[in-house]
């Protein structure tokens, strides 16, 4: 599967309609690539399907199944001809994953291995994954490079992203029509531009940025800062934010390295770090809405500081960030404002 140079033309979406996924579709469908979503509906909504048409004008097909159900995973292997899987479908809330594990490794490595296999039978071998920087663990120096192994990870979330890293690396050692990439983001936030797709965590929260947002129109009385203690010029925890239409464009771009067999690592994020309060200041500046906030203690697991060194996405993928934190925040303030309660 190695000597074509044609773009594949259909992909098949997991997890496609969550908060990256659906942006993901909306790049390629904006460049009329052909695309199928596959969802449980666990945690996102059917809504989204009809936003991404509307802001694209293009059709898509969406397929509500779980990759746990192997019965209609394999048959939509027989039924559909993909040229490619970018496969995001999985549980990401840490705290969760430290009290209910079991429910991370079933969503997130049985169901990829279960994916895998179906796309063994239909000899569909091009595979981009969701990984996250957590697979470096807490001893890696920053910024993270691709070259620095896996490292001692401090949740089952960041376990199963590592332990689903190995299971596609072997795969390709021991098939070499296999081509996987896996990409690790850092921390996604923003929205698309139009306001009509975004994040929509369901109940509390986990992540700063919606719970920032929903502070700032009111429904929540005061962000916690986790902490201003830490080795950082201010004392907040610093992290690489990357707008996730960005963070959808470095899928986009990934696509042409399934061209060539076995495992390719990227880093994606922007390469700059930012606190805490930094980014709660320029929140209040950008938008003029203030957003109250008490410093309480450290969240257990919280690293220090992490960003992204990008020299390999930008000169392999040809990809850099583009957008600014000022554009995330925009546009994350946009879609909370259009969708006070998501979709
Ligand atoms: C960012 C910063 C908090 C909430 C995690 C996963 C990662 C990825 C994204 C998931 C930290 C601080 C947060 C709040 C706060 N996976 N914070 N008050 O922890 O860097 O990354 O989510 O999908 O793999 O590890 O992201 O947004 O939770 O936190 O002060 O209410 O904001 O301490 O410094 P994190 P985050």
């Amino acid at each position: 599967m190695s000597n074509t140079h044609t773009k594949p033309s259909h992909y098949l979406i997991t997890g496609g309609t969550g908060y990256i996924g659906s942006h993901t579709a909306a790049v390629l469908l904006a460049q009329q690539v052909r695309v199928t979503l596959l969802d449980n509906l666990s945690n996102s909504s059917r809504t989204t399907v009809d936003r991404l048409q509307s802001i694209t004008g293009q059709n898509l097909q969406f397929i509500e199944a779980d990759l746990l159900d192997t019965v209609s995973i394999a048959r939509l292997f027989e039924e559909h001809s993909f040229d490619g899987v970018i496969h995001f479908a999985g549980a990401k809330a840490v705290a969760e994953s430290r009290t209910d594990p079991i429910k991370y490794y079933l969503n997130n490595v049985a169901a990829t291995a279960n994916l895998c296999s179906a796309m063994n039978a239909a000899a569909v071998k091009k595979l981009i994954f969701s990984s996250s920087a957590t697979v470096y663990g807490s001893e890696a120096p920053v910024p993270y490079t691709e070259q620095t192994p896996r490292g001692h990870t401090s949740n089952p979330y960041g376990t199963t992203k590592a332990v689903i890293e190995a299971m596609l690396e072997e795969l390709c050692q021991a098939d070499s029509e296999w081509s996987v990439v896996n990409l690790r983001y850092f921390n996604p936030i923003g929205a698309h531009h139009s306001g009509q797709i975004g994040e929509a965590p369901r109940g509390v929260p986990n992540n700063l940025m919606p719970y920032l947002t929903q502070v700032a129109i009111g429904k929540r009385e005061e962000l916690q800062i986790y902490g201003d203690d830490y080795p950082t010029q201010d004392g907040t925890c610093q992290r690489d934010y990357i707008h996730v239409m960005d963070l959808a464009e470095g899928h986009v771009a990934a696509i042409k390295e399934l061209d060539k067999a076995g495992t390719h690592i990227f880093n994606l994020g922007t390469g700059t770090p930012v606190s805490v309060l930094e980014l709660v200041k320029r929140f209040t500046h950008i938008t003029g809405v203030d957003v109250p906030y008490t410093i309480t203690s450290r969240r257990p697991g919280d690293l220090p500081a992490f960003w992204a060194d990008t020299t390999k996405a930008n000169s392999e993928l040809g990809w850099s960030a583009k957008r600014s934190l000022d554009d995330m925040i925009r546009d994350s303030w946009s879609w909370q404002t259009q969708n006070p309660d998501g979709y």
